[in-house]
């Protein structure tokens, strides 16, 4: 069995911050969103693992993600130079598949179940595709699927106008060699890419064995800002293990569960967990709220701050409202004047949102 993450695409939604960096590498709890799914994979056993890259952030990921050593895996990546469509992905890595099984992860997919009932389940039944749905308010933005009394799937529509169901596409997908000829047979769709819905449609139009697993954790595809703030809250709730390295002052006081890495010194501060913060960061006469994650090298000055991602670099000195339901990019500087500003002044990037409540 192998496994195959992607790892493309521009990841138009969560712009700015994909401007300068991969959408799958913007972190959650302090740790990118694609190693999530590398770890899960490499729960369930299977260690031989393809990461398909694009030109435009494919260095980053390479360079952040290495050969996998540290995660216990053999890590191939595999250059896909133009987003042609998820079945083109699995077309183009052909040749690293071979005509072993495999699990294709989408690298912005995060799911609460563990890999390996559903694994178990693919292999026993020795099923040509087995996929993952689950019910959602806008099955329009998913791939969509329409399932019979038996629990078999009829159907397969990539983000329909008029959903069949309520039954998304989970970006997880099990796959047995016979996918290879179903997107030999398949033609791009009208947005001119090869989809894998409409692969695995071809499979069940071939009386293939394909079988639809309803997952009843959650699922989190994290590919815009809300998406983003509401994984780092689910993960700092359920994955988030105390460990305190950093050095506070007698004045800070730390409550319930709170990481702060090595190099981090905290003056005068108050951390209500779960709150993760970095290495190597600075914080003076700061609150922070519950559900923040705080990257490495981070200097926060008369902060108060909850529900918020603060990537690596950024510098927030003054401001006296709370922030919240934030993200500031990488080396971001925001600040006002220690009394009520008179003027505000901005550089902001292109697609920045800022409100001032
Ligand atoms: C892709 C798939 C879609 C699936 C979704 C899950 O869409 O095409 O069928 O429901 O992932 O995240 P994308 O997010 O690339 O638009």
């Amino acid at each position: 069995m192998k496994a195959i993450i992607l790892s493309g695409g521009k990841g138009t939604r969560l712009r700015p911050l994909t401007y300068t960096g991969a959408k799958q590498l913007v972190p959650v709890a302090n740790k990118p969103i694609l190693w999530y799914g590398l770890e899960a994979i490499v729960a369930a056993g299977i260690t031989d693992i393809g990461i398909i890259i694009s030109p435009e952030t494919g260095e980053e990921v390479k360079a952040k993600t290495g050969n996998g050593e540290r995660f216990g895996a053999n890590i191939t990546y595999i250059l896909q130079d133009k987003p042609a469509g998820l079945a083109h992905a699995v077309k183009i890595a052909r040749p690293f598949l071979q005509d072993s099984p495999f699990v294709m992860y989408l690298g912005d997919n995060l799911i609460q179940n563990e890999l390996n009932q559903f694994l178990d389940h693919f292999k026993e039944q020795q099923m040509d595709s087995l996929i993952l749905l689950r019910p959602v308010a806008n099955p329009s933005a998913f791939g969509v699927a329409q399932v019979d009394a038996q629990g078999r799937v009829v159907h397969l529509v990539e983000k329909p106008k008029v959903p069949p169901s309520n039954l998304a596409l989970v970006g997880i997908y099990f796959f047995a060699n016979t996918i290879h000829a179903a997107i030999d047979r398949i033609q791009p769709s009208a947005r001119g890419e090869l989809e894998i819905t409409d692969a695995i449609q071809n499979l069940i139009d071939q009386q293939k064995h394909v079988e639809a697993r309803q997952i009843e954790g959650w699922w989190l595809d994290t590919g815009k800002k809300d998406d983003l703030l509401e994984a780092n809250q689910i993960i700092l709730d359920t994955c988030l293990k105390s460990d305190l390295r950093g050095d506070l002052d007698a004045k800070s006081q730390v409550f319930g569960r709170v990481q702060i890495g090595a190099g981090s010194r905290l003056i005068n501060c108050t951390v209500r967990g779960p709150v993760t913060i970095g290495k190597d960061c600075q914080l003076e006469n700061c609150f922070i709220g519950p559900y923040s994650s705080i990257a490495d090298q981070v200097t926060l000055i008369d902060v108060e701050l909850e529900h918020s991602v603060i990537l690596q670099g950024a510098t927030i000195t003054d401001i006296h409202q709370r922030i919240v339901d934030s993200v500031i990019g990488q080396r971001a500087h925001l600040k006002t004047a220690p009394q009520r500003p008179k003027a505000l002044r901005f550089m902001i990037g292109d697609d920045c949102q800022i409100e001032l409540a």
